[in-house]
């Protein structure tokens, strides 16, 4: 990938506005060409073609990184597209991942991928194509300025809008183009997972509603786009609408999209066309046909699930259908929201990087797929995003103007990368991100009372339900939040610079600090609610709290262990379902479990009203919601300023279904699956459980069936690895090989 750093920036030399735009230029090929390899990229997203064919980089390439310091490049071999004689290399590109600054919600920081000469909202290519001839001698074409470009078919491209494409469009003039005074250093080659389309779904059904429209189900909430086959009269407008639900009245509702309009609109040339978008995406199950010229066949029309081109590794089923359901809409939320950036949701007017969904999603995913390539990627973005004081944003790629730190969201710059390093017991997960992780807790340790504070920012136990009035962060208190989650930091950091052999301060001061806040304001509830100005609104009396001081081990005595755990068991059966957020949620079950009450997280699982994972599942959803209300009893949608249907944060409990319910275990002291704890958790509701990880030993298998009275164990450990088997009163050792245990 060197030879477009000789290449320049090119733009268009008016405003992009929102269009597509062709760049290109004739070249000739005088001798026989032994291999011709395109170095493409953008800022926006780009095809390339030669001679018409389009060169195989990948959809939405180049990707979305943060901009100003990185953008990959895509290289791949043309060879077979040249002809002997003149040549056309083309690159159509759209704004993309660029955004405009008009992009709804997503406002882009002042500043980002931005010159005087390239203001936000246009979009500029780089190529270069290296022709090495038979006789030894190369040559190679740069983007320059004696390139041309000219308007496309794609009247309108944005992403959360979508597209208007004229096929009749032909353009009347080219243009010059404007070469940009950028240096190539912020290209890097690419680094992230390809994004690929993975899957085609047929229509399922087309629905007539009460409403009058027509609307095509595709049964899967998904992220990606449809293709369609048309053939309409000449001007005549044929225009789609995505969504996510059909309301209670039966009719199309994509209100929750916000500002983001997710429309296609493909003005006919009266000839036949199959249509896609190539520079936009949307997150829907639903489209609804709001115009059509022509014969309308829904067999003409079918979705296109695109995400990043990461390897299946987990899987999981068992006797109980709805749980099964679940664990379809926990893997869903990960391919619809695993499109080169973990985002938070692929539909309204954000799909962003939220760093808080990743951090609590990211060990489920791990499981699911294997994301070591697609974590690399969005880590090293982190570490261009970091502040220069450390702070690790709320966003990354960074959006918005300022670079604010919050808990449980910032914190993913320590708990991915250790995550990561368990998972797959890979060192550079932690070497390469040791710095990031130091410099985050540094900017805390120089002023912990102002982020520690009650009113720090921050987005609490976010959603929730534990709060007498509708408030987004719940009732934890932020500043405790804080202090658990810097706790967790400075432990993760610590127990790295360890595994590296690298050195540290001496961070027990600061520990001790976190200690003293936690154990001194937040153990008892009496002494809280006398002493904290804001009681009214924040509670110690939260699953949540003790949640976390059970995961962190934030206690001074077994007892006082054994107490915490007692009390959220009690909290539950007395509300009788859980009340935690995106911070508690993902602990919850796991803390249960691990400290005697397997049962009641069991009875979490199975709970079907609200607030529960079933209650989404009952109500026919095919990925995980956003909050737990997202549809409330009547089958209302909660508002529609922030409710998605496809959020991966509450699928984290996927994590919890292979380490507990499958009891396919990581073992610290030997990362990545070397030596495994095998330890199912098995409960009467159901009959049996089965699943598999895939890691780079080989397949861990783990099943059990309760049959007669007994119940039935088996594993497989892969070669090269050992395992510890757990059972009621059975420890064993094992090597490699099937076992069955039968109690
Ligand atoms: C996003 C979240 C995110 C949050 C921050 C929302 O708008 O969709 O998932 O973590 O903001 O609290």
């Amino acid at each position: 990938m060197e030879e477009i750093r000789n290449a320049r920036f090119i733009r268009t030399p008016l405003p992009t506005a929102e269009k597509a735009w062709r760049f290109f230029r004739d070249f000739s090929v005088a001798k026989p060409v032994k291999s011709a390899v395109l170095e493409v990229s953008a800022l926006g997203c780009y095809v390339a073609d030669v001679n018409g064919t389009e060169a195989k980089t990948y959809v939405l390439a180049p990707g979305w990184t943060s901009f100003d310091t990185r953008l990959q490049v895509q290289t791949c071999d043309v060879t077979a597209l040249l002809k002997p004689g003149e040549n056309t290399l083309s690159i159509t590109a759209g704004i993309g991942f660029c955004f405009t600054a008009e992009a709804g919600f997503r406002i882009p920081k002042p500043g980002q991928h931005e010159t005087p000469e390239l203001p936000v909202g246009n979009l500029a290519v780089i190529a270069a194509l290296i022709l090495t001839y038979a006789d030894g001698t190369k040559e190679t074409v740069y983007t320059d300025g004696a390139w041309q470009v000219e308007e496309t078919a794609w009247r309108y491209t944005q992403m959360y809008n979508g597209d208007i494409f004229d096929a009749g469009y032909r353009p009347d003039r080219t243009y010059p183009v404007t070469v940009l005074p950028l240096t190539t250093e912020r290209l890097i080659p690419q680094q992230g997972e390809i994004i690929a389309e993975q899957e085609h779904l047929p229509v399922k059904e087309v629905i007539h509603t009460p409403a009058g429209e027509t609307v095509l189900d595709f049964g899967q909430n998904l992220t990606g786009y449809v293709s369609f086959r048309v053939k309409g009269e000449k001007y005549g407008v044929c225009r789609l609408s995505h969504g996510e639900i059909i309301d209670k009245h039966g009719n199309f509702f994509n209100e929750n999209y916000r500002s983001a309009k997710a429309q296609i609109a493909f003005i006919c040339d009266g000839k036949e066309h199959i249509y896609k978008p190539r520079f936009s995406f949307f997150g829907f199950r639903y489209v609804r046909v709001d115009e059509w010229s022509g014969e309308f066949d829904p067999r003409d029309f079918e979705a296109i699930v695109v995400h990043s081109d990461m390897k299946r590794t987990g899987y999981f089923s068992c006797s109980d259908p709805k749980i099964n359901q679940l664990y379809h809409n926990i893997v869903w939320g990960q391919k619809g929201n695993f499109l080169d950036v973990p985002t938070d949701c692929p539909q309204r007017d954000e799909r962003m990087g939220w760093t808080g969904d990743a951090e609590v999603f990211c060990r489920c995913a791990s499981f699911n797929y294997d994301t070591r390539k697609f974590f690399r990627k969005w880590l090293a973005d982190m570490r261009a995003d970091q502040a220069e004081d450390g702070i690790v944003g709320r966003i990354i790629p960074r959006m918005w103007a300022a670079q604010v730190a919050a808990p449980a969201w910032s914190d993913a710059c320590t708990i991915i990368p250790w995550q990561l390093y368990l998972t797959y017991g890979d060192k550079s997960f932690l070497s390469d991100n040791l710095d990031m992780m130091r410099r985050f807790i540094e900017y805390i340790r120089r002023d912990p009372d102002a982020y520690f504070s009650p009113d720090q920012h921050g987005y609490g136990d976010w959603l929730a339900l534990d709060t007498k009035t509708v408030r987004t962060v719940g009732a934890t208190p932020k500043g405790f939040i804080a202090a658990c989650y810097t706790y967790l930091s400075v432990t993760i950091y610590l127990k790295s610079c360890e595994i590296l052999g690298a050195p540290h301060d001496d961070y027990e001061p600061f520990l001790n600090r976190i200690r003293s806040e936690i154990y001194e304001k937040y153990m008892d509830e009496e002494k809280f609610n006398r002493e904290s100005p804001i009681a009214d609104s924040f509670s110690l009396h939260t699953q949540t709290r003790l949640v976390l001081l059970l995961a962190l081990g934030l206690y001074r005595s077994e007892e006082e262990k054994k107490a915490l755990a007692a009390e959220l068991d009690r909290m539950v059966r007395e509300a009788g379902h859980l009340t935690t957020g995106f911070v508690g949620t993902p602990w919850l079950l796991h803390v249960l479990t691990e400290n005697g009450y397997a049962d009641t997280a069991y009875d979490l699982l199975f709970y079907e009203d609200l607030p529960s994972w079933l209650y989404a599942v009952n109500r026919g959803a095919t990925t995980i919601w956003e909050r737990w209300n997202a549809l409330d009893e009547n089958g209302d949608v909660f508002g529609s300023v922030m409710v998605s249907f496809n959020h991966y944060a509450y699928g984290a409990v996927g994590d919890w279904l292979y380490m507990k319910t499958l009891g396919i275990n990581y073992d610290e002291e030997k990362p990545g699956f070397a030596h495994i704890i095998l330890s199912p958790v098995t409960n009467d509701r159901l009959t049996h459980a089965e699943g598999s990880l895939l890691t780079k030993y080989g397949e861990i298998k783990s099943s059990w069936k309760k049959e007669r009275g007994k119940t039935e164990y088996a594993f497989t450990v892969p070669a090269g690895t050992t395992a510890t088997v757990v059972l009621p009163g059975i420890r064993e050792e094992v090597g490699a090989g099937d076992h069955r245990f039968v109690i």
